[in-house]
């Protein structure tokens, strides 16, 4: 399974990448007004964190554009910039066909804000490189979230699309161990969530409990 980092941090992003090994990155317009950098800056600079690496980064075309024209036009300004970008188009009727077109150009594109199957369905038709089904925001609005991953999964086994599955809005290691059940290729995550699944209290104390047990056994044999 592929973790990518949800981030437009740099420092994260250059740690995930370092020690846990990340597969990519997604970012949106609410990662980047955290990153408190202009986004064409803050884009450019991912950018060149993996320059001559391949290594997919999500960027979002700008959710004012609601034309397939428009749409089109601002993801292949964005893909010329990086050739691992990857245009986050939202799930919409437009979006899904600027996606179409914007993949014959040779344009990949993660189909965003996805809330139901029947929308990753046509997001896995046209062929796009991505589809990001979300999680945390379904969960917060109080819906059911395994059911939901799994038609998604068992929908593109069926028609072995070559779209990967990320999920996304990932909160918590359930969701990424659910994601990881279903079989989703992907699961997409802020940086506290990764650090928090890779610690368990028990792994702590039983440090603890070794560490005494090494240090008992040095003063029994000291000397
Ligand atoms: C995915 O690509 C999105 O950037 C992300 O998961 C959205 O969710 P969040 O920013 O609320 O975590």
């Amino acid at each position: 399974m592929k973790y990518f980092l949800d981030s437009a941090m740099i420092e994260e992003i250059e740690h995930a990448y370092e020690h846990w090994g990340i597969d990519g990155v997604t970012t949106n317009p609410k990662h980047i007004l955290s990153s408190g950098k202009p986004f064409l800056a803050v884009i450019r600079e991912i950018a060149a964190v993996f320059r001559g690496v391949r290594f997919p980064i999500s960027v979002e075309v700008d959710p004012h554009l609601s034309g397939v024209e428009e749409i089109t036009s601002a993801a292949a300004k964005l893909a010329a910039i990086s050739e691992n970008f990857v245009v986050k188009v939202a799930c919409t009727e437009q979006g899904l066909s600027a996606a179409r077109r914007l993949k014959r150009d040779g344009i990949a594109t993660n189909i965003t804000l996805v809330f139901s199957p029947a929308q990753a369905i046509q997001a896995g038709r046209i062929g796009a490189r991505f589809v990001s089904p979300f999680v945390g925001w379904k969960e917060t609005n109080g819906e059911e979230c395994d059911t939901f991953i799994k038609e998604v999964t068992t929908i593109y086994r069926n028609y072995a699309f070559e779209t990967e599955i990320i999920v996304a809005a990932v909160r918590n290691a359930r969701h990424i161990v659910d994601a990881a059940v279903s079989g989703a290729h992907i699961v997409t995550a802020g940086f506290a969530v990764y650090k928090d699944s890779f610690a368990h209290p028990f792994t702590d104390h039983g440090l603890d409990v070794f560490t005494r047990s090494w240090d008992e056994t040095e003063a029994a044999f000291d000397g």
